[in-house]
């Protein structure tokens, strides 16, 4: 290969990449599905994707599903939306949007068969409580974000957010808890093989739209 053609490879890979971020005609409007994806498919959203482990393999394992990630850091948003070049994922996306307006705001009503929230950050210092992303109003969002039947599972490291995720949770109408036994080689995210390469308990919780 010449330099030439070295070069438009490079362009073209750019591209691809520039293409796999979402970046909302408006954000002040719900988006319709149509304008994300160009395939209707079931979606599932990874709320806080970070580097993107989690969402890359679910995209990858389930061609047939489309995949919707958040992330409000560029620099990660870029490192993922690369990677989706990289492996030629058509049916995956990342938005650069706090989550919980995408979940309020954005996306239409209905529209997600699973949302998967993964090690959240925990804001553990007090006056930094009302940070975390879990809230009342956070459970109104995904209960409308949801499809009738539709799941949260959620992860967390951090016992004291997985105590005050609980009792958000039990208190939040429209969801019943199930039990979660995760498949045997399910894909893991970034921070969760970092905590179990230390031998740290994972707290989870898995909802389901009643
Ligand atoms: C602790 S990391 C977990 C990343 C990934 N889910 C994992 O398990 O490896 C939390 C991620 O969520 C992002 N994040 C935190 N709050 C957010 C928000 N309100 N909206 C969008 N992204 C957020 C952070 O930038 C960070 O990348």
């Amino acid at each position: 290969m010449n330099r030439e053609q070295i070069s438009q490879q490079h362009e073209a890979f750019l591209a691809s990449a520039e293409r796999a971020q979402w970046v909302p005609a408006d954000y002040f409007r719900r988006a319709a599905l149509s304008e994300i994806f160009l395939r209707p498919a079931p979606l599932e959203i990874d709320l806080g994707c970070g580097d993107g482990a989690f969402i890359l393999a679910m995209a990858a394992r389930f061609p047939d599903r489309n995949f919707l990630g958040t992330e409000r850091l560029l620099g990660r948003v870029e490192k993922v939306c690369r990677a989706i070049a990289r492996h030629a994922l058509a049916n995956c996306r990342i938005l650069r949007l706090e989550s919980l307006y995408t979940v309020r705001s954005l996306l239409p009503p209905g529209c997600a068969s699973v949302v998967h929230i993964a090690f959240p950050d925990p804001w553990p210092k007090r006056q930094h409580h009302e940070r975390r992303l879990f809230t009342d109003e956070f459970m109104l969002a995904l209960h409308q974000v949801l499809a009738p039947g539709g799941e949260v599972l959620i992860k967390t490291d951090d016992k004291p957010y997985f105590d005050w995720i609980e009792r958000i949770i039990s208190r939040a109408q429209g969801f019943t808890r199930i039990e979660w036994i995760e498949e045997e080689g399910w894909p893991k995210t970034d921070f969760e093989k970092h905590f179990l390469a230390q031998s740290m308990p994972i707290h989870r919780a898995r909802l389901k739209k009643i």
